[in-house]
């Protein structure tokens, strides 16, 4: 069949170029065959839901949605349970439903999860008590537990990485349109332990606001069967496309576009130490035709992000790119209009979205790693005042976050102090914020998108982020 690919590009195109983050696996042989296996196994996505969120991107560039990323770190084998999934899932929907209402905006939602295994590393190996292993990086690859046994490289972790994405995959579909996000439920999403947490009221009064809405639309007859929207919703999966050879894998033709599509998930993502506009990373993600993204820190350059939006998106097709800003709440104010500028100057569509974690990364005296809330907040308002200041969209929140009562991120309305991170610190790679805190920045970030929304024409009224 004739196939329409980005030019001299195939699925291993990237092999003859210089790929950073891979293990080294002790038997290629083993590696092959997984892959092999893998390559015959069913998709996970489908071409038609990864253009449907690419239309759905292109209306977050047009500024009339906004979209709403998050998830773990990294996604582990052992907590591997339907309730985390559950949980995690319904944190997302609570705070898009927070986004939705109080600023009267549509949101795109896309989980960090179903397959974010992989992790890049700042070294490739670890060293305690003078005991040299290779570093973990991810259950994809390796385990965490330090020993020789955990740490090697094993290709049949992939095996366990689908079956996993799989039937979480599975689940989500049914919590997104089996009855679970059904907006009558709006109340009952509310975990237990939120019912004494601080945001506890201010959700309960907007879900009675909601409630109040629904009945008033049933009286004038729009219900569920009138308006699919009211019990369903539509929820895409994302990751970073970091681990080459199980990407390549899954990445079939779609046999009604005749386009190369990356089953693995709706979205994929190239991250920071990855993303070279002459590396293989990149050259992987320009020749599959699913949304794709690239994060941006404070040393990216713009004529660097150009190139790369020259090598991805090639027609300046709208909703193909989402350009992640890391940039740190002390770097976002002076690294990020550089970038903004540039790609006005050039003309070019791209999601602006905003990851306020992996820039506010930092030691507790106690020795974790952890973020501070206030610096995660300070760096989404600078992420807002950029954009203001220079006229365009700020776009979209790039968050980790989990459904569970973690104890991770230091701060927010509960007051997590550096004491509290040892009472229930479960990350496999960074510190996420939990359920509340995760609610507590959608409120926060309501304000700040009512207020852009207000700017821009597109909602009545808007208040401004006190504090
Ligand atoms: C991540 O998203 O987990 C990550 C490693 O981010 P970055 O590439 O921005 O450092
Ligand atoms: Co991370």
């Amino acid at each position: 069949m004739a196939t329409s690919s980005a030019k001299g590009w195939r699925p291993d195109t990237w092999t003859r170029l210089r790929a950073f983050q891979q293990p080294e696996y002790p038997d290629a042989s083993a590696r092959a065959e997984v892959e092999a296996r893998l390559g015959s196994y069913p998709p996970l996505v489908f071409a038609g839901e990864a253009r449907h969120l690419k239309e759905e991107l292109a209306r977050v560039c047009r500024g009339e949605a906004f979209l709403l990323q998050g998830g773990d770190c990294a996604e582990s084998f052992a907590d591997f349970h339907a309730n985390s999934i559950r949980d995690t899932f319904r944190v997302l929907l609570q705070m898009a439903v927070v986004l939705t209402f109080a600023a009267s905006c549509p949101v795109v939602k896309v989980g960090r999860l179903a397959g974010q295994f992989a992790k890049p590393r700042s070294q490739s190996v670890e060293v305690r008590n003078g005991i040299e292993l290779p570093a973990y990086r991810g259950d994809i690859v390796n385990g965490i537990e330090f020993s020789v046994a955990a740490r090697t490289p094993d290709p049949a972790r992939m095996l366990q990485a689908y079956t996993q994405a799989a039937s979480t995959l599975n689940l989500l579909r049914a919590f997104a349109q089996g009855g679970f996000a059904d907006l009558h439920r709006v109340h009952g999403w509310n975990l237990e332990f939120i019912g004494e947490a601080p945001m506890a009221d201010q959700y309960r009064e907007l879900a009675d606001r909601i409630t109040e809405t629904l009945a008033f639309m049933e009286a004038c007859g729009i219900t569920a069967s009138t308006s699919p929207e009211v019990s369903q919703t539509a929820f895409y999966t994302s990751h970073e496309a970091l681990l080459l050879g199980y990407e390549q894998a899954l990445t079939r033709i779609d046999s009604s576009s005749s386009q190369w599509y990356d089953t693995s998930a709706h979205l994929l993502w190239v991250g920071e130490r990855t993303r070279q506009p002459d590396g293989a990373h990149v050259e992987f993600l320009r020749g599959v035709s699913n949304p794709v993204g690239f994060k941006a820190g404070p040393g990216m350059l713009p004529e660097e992000l150009i190139t790369l939006l020259d090598l991805l998106n090639p027609e300046n097709e709208p909703g193909r790119v989402v350009v992640i800003s890391r940039m740190g709440a002390d770097r976002v104010l002076e690294a990020l209009p550089p970038l903004v500028r540039s790609v006005q100057h050039e003309g070019r569509e791209v999601v602006w979205s905003c990851d306020p974690m992996h820039g506010n990364t930092e030691k507790s005296a106690n020795g974790y790693k952890t973020r501070q809330f206030d610096r995660i907040l300070t760096e989404v308002r600078r992420f807002f005042e950029v954009h203001e200041a220079e006229g365009t969209y700020a776009g979209g929140i790039h968050v980790e976050m989990t459904g569970a009562n973690v104890t991770e991120c230091t701060g927010g309305a509960q007051a997590i102090s550096e004491q509290d991170l040892a009472d229930r610190y479960h990350t496999y790679c960074d510190p996420r914020l939990n359920a509340s805190q995760s609610l507590e920045l959608a409120f926060r970030l309501a304000r700040m998108l009512r207020k852009e929304r207000a700017r821009r024409g597109a909602a009545a009224g808007g208040d401004e982020d006190g504090g």
